[in-house]
């Protein structure tokens, strides 16, 4: 018996939990202007709220998405989100209540992972969430970035409505594609790039080929990429060093020679003295486009997304395997315990087997592992499984390699 209970909200609620999230973070609540915005984000059924004494507590939601997996299949993905829990109700189990109901009705649902960012890394494995993409955080001076290249399309600035409407359409055929990317909802581009033209003064470049081939169409030019930036001006009184700071919030390309041309276009703004990004793909080659590679400096690099097999058997049907040896995985999870037991993953597929495993883990460990950003000989040595039958370790990472880095590249 608790002191709580978890129910899911309807529409008369969702400003209080906005609220409450928002509270728990430490911020006053969304004024009337923002929650124009912020309402579209609550979908019916999705948002869960923990009571006591009949006052809401606690809080957590989900948007609907789709995440890609190695092999370029996409499943169902909840993007897990505004958790929160009021300060004079923390540490009595009612995160891990609402985590409970959460994870139950996503999967009966029908959602086959879910993801989330974590804004503290030690929550989250408890209920089956394990670290499955990284990105790094870049800064760029200006002053030393003397690129090595020229353009070789155009790029040009779009406001308003037309530019985020071309971005969407770019971003739609992009994503997901790459494993670990997702499908952004509608309110997301309201949340995060209509809001932040108005608050931010955010703009979006679109970059066209000479080709003008396959393009997106419904614009005077055929565009194959975007970025969506922001320039937050510095300070240039006499011992004042803030630098003038041009932020890439958001850029996605169909080809390198887009991608390579919307970076120029950020490296040759005026009057700016320094480019940082938003968390991108550890493999992204920035620096390669400067004579100076040092211009470039990794500010961070960190973890990105958190993903929680909720359908394990259909998760890892999804994705594809290498040529290899099978091997017999086993999988614990408390939470969802009918996602425990015995997998056999082969080139051709993976069946549940009664068979003892080789390799022993828990649920978030196997999340970890299944976009291919981490080796299970990394995971052995750092003692997160169990190596029953010592060959599992190579059999495992020969099925689980990926060619190319995961990354999600949509925060929510
Ligand atoms: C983080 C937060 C949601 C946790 O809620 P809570 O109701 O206190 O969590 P619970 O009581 O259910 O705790 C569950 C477990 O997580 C642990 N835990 C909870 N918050 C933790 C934290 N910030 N750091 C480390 N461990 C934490 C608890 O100790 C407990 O451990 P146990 O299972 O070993 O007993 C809440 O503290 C909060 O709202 N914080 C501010 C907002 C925030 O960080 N939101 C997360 C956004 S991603």
């Amino acid at each position: 018996m608790t002191d709580h209970d978890v129910r899911v909200l309807d529409d008369s609620q969702y400003r209080t939990a906005h609220g409450l999230f928002r509270g728990a973070l430490h911020h006053k609540p969304a004024p009337d202007d923002v929650w124009e915005f912020v309402r579209e984000s609550y979908d019916p059924g999705r948002t869960f709220g923990a009571f006591a004494d009949g006052e809401m507590i606690g809080t957590v939601q989900a948007f609907p998405s789709r995440l890609a997996v190695p092999g370029g299949a996409v499943v169902r993905n909840a993007a897990v989100s505004r958790v929160g829990v009021r300060a004079d109700w923390t540490r009595r189990g009612v995160l891990s209540a609402l985590q409970r109901a959460q994870l139950r009705a996503l999967r009966a649902d029908g959602d086959v992972v879910a993801t989330l960012r974590a804004t503290e890394s030690a929550i989250y494995g408890r209920y089956g969430y394990g670290v499955a993409t990284r990105y790094r955080f870049l800064k760029i001076d200006r002053r030393k970035a003397v690129p090595r290249t020229r353009p070789v399309g155009r790029v040009r600035l779009v406001e308003g409505e037309e530019g985020e409407r071309i971005a969407l359409a770019l971003f739609d055929e992009l994503s997901p594609g790459r494993a670990g990317t997702i499908a952004r909802w509608p309110a997301w581009w309201g949340m995060n790039v209509r809001r932040g033209a108005v608050e931010e003064n955010l703009k979006i470049a679109v970059r066209s080929g000479s080709s003008g081939a396959s393009g997106i169409s419904g614009t005077s030019d055929d565009v194959d990429g975007y970025a969506v930036f922001k320039v937050v001006p510095g300070d240039y009184e006499p011992g004042v060093h803030k630098p003038t700071t041009l932020v890439v919030m958001d850029l996605w390309a169909r080809n390198a020679e887009a991608w390579a041309d919307l970076w120029l276009f950020a490296l040759g703004v005026d009057l700016v003295d320094q480019v940082t990004t938003f968390g991108r793909p550890l493999d992204e080659p920035v620096e390669w486009l400067l004579t100076d590679h040092r211009a470039c400096q990794v500010v961070q690099e960190t973890d990105e997304t958190w993903l929680r097999l909720l359908d394990v058997p259909a998760a890892l049907a999804a994705r594809t395997y290498r040529d290899g040896e099978p091997v017999v995985i086993g999988v614990r999870d408390a939470y969802l315990p009918e996602n425990s037991g015995s997998y056999r993953i082969a080139p051709d597929g993976v069946t549940r087997v009664d068979d003892a495993p080789e390799l022993l883990l828990d649920v978030d460990v196997l999340a970890s592992t299944y976009l291919g950003g981490v080796s299970f000989a990394t995971l052995a040595a750092t003692r997160r499984l169990d190596l029953v039958a010592p060959t599992a370790l190579a059999r495992a990472d020969a099925l689980f390699a990926v060619s190319e880095v995961p990354w999600c590249g949509t925060y929510f």
